[in-house]
Parts: structure tokens; C-alpha cells; sequence
């Protein structure tokens, strides 16, 4: 008896339509790290270069595959019919030699041109500015302006900026050894590798203001997929004001729930850890001769952030209090120990976290 089965016609579009569904589902109108709609020179750069490559790319891959396919039926096995037998064929060895040499010698010179132009130090009014990778959130320094912050990109517009990305060979938390991360903005700049003990550049910038997404795109550990990075583009005036909040710092605190936090914070000794103040600086003063030391974040203006903790969090209180209390709980990976913290503690820290603007 035979076993009743799909027409193979059938089945072949079956399988079709299930790839195309798999292709498609990776389309998203106004996606936040869309990379095909750049905001700036740079990445817009490498965006042409795409719109010339791709193209072309996908004119040879029909042309091939079709070839193939019709190869394939066209000279498929029947009963009876011997194949050609031959050796060789110069006059198409060669053809098939020269034509992708030509096609790829093509490709090269606005290839080259570009990654020159992206790779080159940019001119004009640069903004220089150091991100050092860590397991697993990003650090920021402005060696000209003197400060340094985290996870949040502070950019000015219309500016280029010049980005140095220093690996750093130890992470701060546990002495180990830090591993690759890398900086990848997509609407703002191409991606790259930060390596330990090595140094990157890279340039990005934005035309428009705005807040763009960005994460770390190489496999770094259990918490690699949160650790993501914001850049926030501003009009040049409201970034300075930025830079000017930095520098001021915190005012005093005036409510007894926050300055309890102060206390905690600074000094606070915990049933499994010493107080934040051992990690966590809430000045944003940088010199360069004298980089940070601390292993977390540096929390200067923590009260002006979108996010937090690799910007995964939104900045609330209830999204910061099951941080304090367990932060690998929420975040797995996440190096900060849950330090043994009473939940009148942990609203006394987040009333002064809350402050610091
Ligand atoms: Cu850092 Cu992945």
C-alpha cells in the first residue's frame, strides 16, 4: 500500500513560505537600531557603501543560484543517459576567473575609500572621548572636559566625535581578566571591537538630537545581551548645560530619607559588603593622568538618567529597588554583589540616588 504524501509541489512552497516568514520577521518599521536609517556622515558612509554593494550582490546571487538550479534539472540523471565525459574547460576557467576578479577589484576602491574615510581622524571641532568596555556596562571619559559617566552617551551635535575605545586588561570588580566587547551604535556608527590592552577608534555623530540605541555586540559573558548603551545627542548649548550639571555636582542633601541615604552610601557597612561609596563615585571629575579606579559605574546626575545597570532598567524606584536587593537576580551575570540590604535601606538609597542631579 502506498503511504498517501504532500505533492512535492506542494511541500517545496510549504518550505518556501515558512524561509520567507523566517527573512521577514526580522523587518520592523522605525526599529531604534535600525542601521538603514543613519543620522550622521559616518554612518551614513557606510549605509552607501551598502546601497552599492548589496545590489550587486544580490544581481550575482540570482544569476549563480539560477544557473545552478537550471544546471541541476536541465542535466539531472535519466535512465540511459550517459554524462559528458571531459576535462576541463579553459576558455570557461578563465572567464570564470576574471569576471568575479573584476567585479571584486570594482568593489574595492569605494570599499577602501570608505573604511579611509570612517577609520581617518576626522577635521574640524572633534570631541574626544574614551569609552572603556566592562562586564558588563560602558564607561564614558571626556579627557577635555574633565568628567566621566556611564552607560549614557552624552554627544553634542554636529559634531564629530572622536571615540577611543580602550579595552581594559583587568576588570575592576574581581581582578580578572576582561574579555572583547565591542561599541556598536548602528544608526550612528559602524561597530567595533573593544579589545583588552588594546586600542580602537572610531568616529560617529549626530546630526539631529535625539537618544540612540546602541549594545555590545560581541559575546562577553552571562550578561552580554544587557549590556546596552545609550547616546544622547543634544544641541550643543543643552550639552554644555550637561557638562556644567556634571561638574556642579549634588546639592546637599535637605530631606532626612535622602541624607540617611547619604550616609549609607558613603559609609554603610552591610551583612555581605562594604558601603557603594567602594564602587560607585558620585562626582563626575576625570583627569586623564588619574582614571577612575572604582569597579561600578560612576553615578554623577544619576537622577537625570534614562536607564541604568548596562541601560537595561528604566530609572524608577521600582525597577531600582529589586536591582539593590539582588542585582544578579534581575540582571544574571551582573557583578554588583546584593550586599544584604533592608528594604528601609534600600528606600533611604534610592530616595538618594533619586537626588543626585
Ligand atoms: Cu560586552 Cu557583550
Amino acid at each position: 500500500m502506498k503511504i498517501p504524501t504532500a505533492p512535492r509541489g506542494r511541500k517545496a512552497v510549504a518550505l518556501l513560505l515558512a524561509g520567507v516568514a523566517i527573512v521577514a520577521s526580522a523587518c520592523a518599521e522605525d526599529a531604534p537600531q535600525d542601521a538603514l536609517r543613519p543620522e550622521g556622515p559616518f554612518a551614513q558612509k557606510a549605509d552607501d557603501l551598502w546601497n552599492l554593494v548589496f545590489p550587486i550582490a544580490v544581481v550575482i546571487f540570482f544569476i549563480v543560484q539560477g544557473l545552478l538550479i537550471y544546471a541541476l534539472v536541465r542535466y539531472r540523471h535519466r535512465p540511459g543517459r550517459e554524462a559528458a565525459q571531459f576535462h576541463g574547460n579553459t576558455k570557461l576557467e578563465v572567464l570564470l576567473t576574471a569576471i568575479p576578479a573584476l567585479i571584486l577589484a570594482g568593489i574595492a576602491v569605494p570599499t577602501v575609500r570608505t573604511i579611509f574615510d570612517i577609520t581617518n581622524e576626522p577635521t574640524g571641532d572633534v570631541l574626544d572621548v574614551t569609552v572603556v568596555a566592562h562586564q558588563f556596562w560602558w564607561e564614558y571619559r571626556y579627557p577635555d572636559l574633565g568628567i566621566v559617566t556611564a552607560n549614557e552617551l552624552h554627544i553634542p551635535t554636529g559634531r564629530p566625535v572622536r571615540v577611543r575605545l580602550e579595552g581594559a586588561p583587568v576588570d575592576r570588580v574581581d581582578n580578572s581578566a576582561e574579555v572583547i566587547h565591542s561599541f556598536w551604535v548602528p544608526r550612528l556608527a559602524g561597530k567595533q571591537d573593544v579589545v583588552p590592552g588594546r586600542v580602537n577608534l572610531i568616529t560617529l555623530q549626530a546630526d539631529e538630537p535625539g537618544t540612540y540605541l546602541g549594545q555590545c555586540a560581541e559575546f562577553c559573558g552571562l550578561a552580554h545581551a544587557e549590556m546596552r548603551l545609550r547616546v544622547i545627542a543634544e544641541d550643543p548649548g543643552n550639552f554644555d548645560e550637561w557638562v556644567q550639571d556634571m561638574k556642579d555636582g549634588a546639592a546637599e542633601p535637605s530631606e532626612a530619607l535622602v541624607a540617611e541615604g547619604q550616609k549609607l552610601f558613603a559609609e554603610g557597612q552591610f551583612p555581605n559588603g562594604p558601603p557603594c561609596s567602594a564602587c560607585h563615585a558620585v562626582e563626575a571629575t576625570y583627569e586623564p593622568e588619574n582614571p577612575p579606579a572604582q569597579a561600578g559605574p560612576n553615578l554623577a546626575n544619576f537622577a537625570n538618567r534614562e536607564t541604568f545597570a548596562g541601560a537595561i532598567f528604566k530609572n524608577t524606584a521600582e525597577q531600582l529597588r529589586p536591582w539593590l536587593r539582588n542585582p544578579s537576580e534581575v540582571k544574571e551575570g551582573a557583578k554588583m554583589p546584593a550586599v544584604g540590604l533592608t528594604e528601609e535601606e534600600i528606600d533611604s538609597l534610592i530616595a538618594y540616588l533619586q537626588s543626585l542631579d
